[in-house]
């Protein structure tokens, strides 16, 4: 297993490599650091965002700001650690929209999660989670189509790419924003999505037939 997990961090730091030499879109030559990701190459969980935040790409790694503190309680909530899981996002650079004090966050756009998926599908080839987590609508749409509509179609399991089951729950950041009733409410449906990884996680994984001569 050592090995294995060291083979699939050379694999990463390569690919890491190549997404940050990457100038497809615009983003790619306003932003501070490429956010490839991190976490457990060998994760049985792949959380997917949308796109770095500022304080993201002040520091290169992902889900470090308050969405990421949340992220983190809400893995708890399942006993999953940050260590546990891999944590990644549709898009590598930081959207930007120009503000009065400066730039601000902004949702991906279509064409640059398309632009940055060969990377995104490298990372889920290399990991090969047993479960894909999709937070919010831009990073479920990348995956599902643009028909995909969270409040609807969260919490439900969908055939995620190399056949891996994905689920979608709310984005971090989308709860940090409610308030009230609706917090309360949010958080509710999110605790629930969470369980149902759980339990994914608790069914036995799918096994490989026996060897022909092992059979007796
Ligand atoms: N929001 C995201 O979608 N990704 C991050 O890395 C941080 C905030």
């Amino acid at each position: 297993m050592l090995e294995e997990r060291a083979r699939r961090e050379r694999l990463l730091a390569q690919a890491a490599g190549a997404a940050s030499a990457c100038r497809r879109c615009e983003i790619g030559a306003q932003r501070r650091n490429n956010v490839y990701g991190e976490g457990n190459p060998c994760a049985e969980v792949m959380v997917i965002g949308e796109g770095p935040g500022e304080t993201e790409d002040l520091l290169g790694r992902p889900f470090v700001g308050r969405a990421g503190q949340l992220l983190e309680k809400m893995l708890a909530a399942v006993s999953l650690a940050r260590e546990d899981v891999y944590i990644c996002n549709t898009v590598k650079c930081r959207p930007t929209l120009p503000g009065p004090r400066g730039p601000k966050n902004r949702a991906p756009e279509p064409a640059e999660m398309a632009n940055c998926r060969p990377y995104l599908d490298e990372q889920i080839d290399i990991i090969r989670p047993r479960v894909i987590l999709a937070l919010g609508a831009p990073a479920a749409k990348s995956f599902l189509g643009r028909e995909f509509q969270i409040t609807k179609m969260r919490g439900q399991w969908y055939e995620g790419p190399l056949g891996i089951p994905l689920l979608a729950t709310f984005h971090p950041a989308y709860v940090l924003r409610q308030t009230g009733g609706e917090l309360t409410a949010v958080k509710r449906l999110v605790w629930s999505d969470l369980k149902a990884v759980r339990t994914k996680l608790d069914e036995a994984p799918a096994e490989a037939p026996p060897e022909q001569a092992s059979l007796f």
